[in-house]
């Protein structure tokens, strides 16, 4: 467990823990402002994030942006974005147990440095790994749980969107949702 930031990430960038770096072009430790109260995480860097080295910079990550932009969030300013593993998977396959629990320390380690209020799950394996390995997350999306003190709510993932067009409102309204819990329980993410 690091207690800086500058420190964690420099060893994150480094990581050789599993085979995944072979293949890599850059690892994607996560972008956005360290402190703040909200955070989102996604399964893995595609092949966009991989050579940019930043989360969610492809398609998805266009549609995320404006979903986020349009309830005020900003990836430059009031959030912060993760993924479970910090390197591509090859042709985007699901990033393996091992490979997941391998990794998972470090996005750990980023949490425990950032204290976020809420965590959002963007899709169904970073909701499996992070709040429940049951979760329905079809029937369970836009519900908030309480899970070692932060609030915790799963979305769909935005490429499940670019894919299935019409989830996109039922999707929009996690969004909604997570507005009011901001403006509930958040103070500092509407002055930044
Ligand atoms: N999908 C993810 O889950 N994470 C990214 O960074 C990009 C696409």
């Amino acid at each position: 467990m690091y207690n800086s930031w500058e420190e964690l990430k420099s060893n994150c960038l480094k990581c050789e823990k599993c085979s995944l770096c072979k293949t890599r072009h850059n690892v994607v430790f996560g972008i956005g402002n360290p402190n703040a109260e909200v955070m989102f995480i996604g399964e893995g860097p595609g092949e966009h994030e991989d050579l940019q080295g930043e989360p969610f910079v492809g398609r998805s990550g266009q549609l995320l942006d404006k979903m986020l932009n349009a309830v005020d969030l900003y990836r430059d300013k009031n959030i912060y974005i993760a993924n479970i593993v910090k390197c591509r998977p090859p042709q985007n396959r699901d990033p393996s147990a091992e490979e997941q629990d391998l990794c998972i320390d470090w996005l750990r380690n980023q949490t425990a440095l950032i204290k976020p209020k809420i965590i959002v799950c963007l899709g169904r394996i970073a909701a499996m790994k992070i709040m429940n390995p049951n979760i329905k997350i079809t029937k369970e999306h836009g519900i908030f749980i309480e899970k070692n003190g932060v609030l915790m709510m799963a979305t769909l993932h935005p490429a499940a969107l670019l894919r299935n067009p019409s989830q996109k409102p039922s999707a929009f309204q996690d969004f909604l949702n997570l507005r009011e819990k901001i403006n509930e329980i958040c103070v500092k993410t509407v002055q930044y």
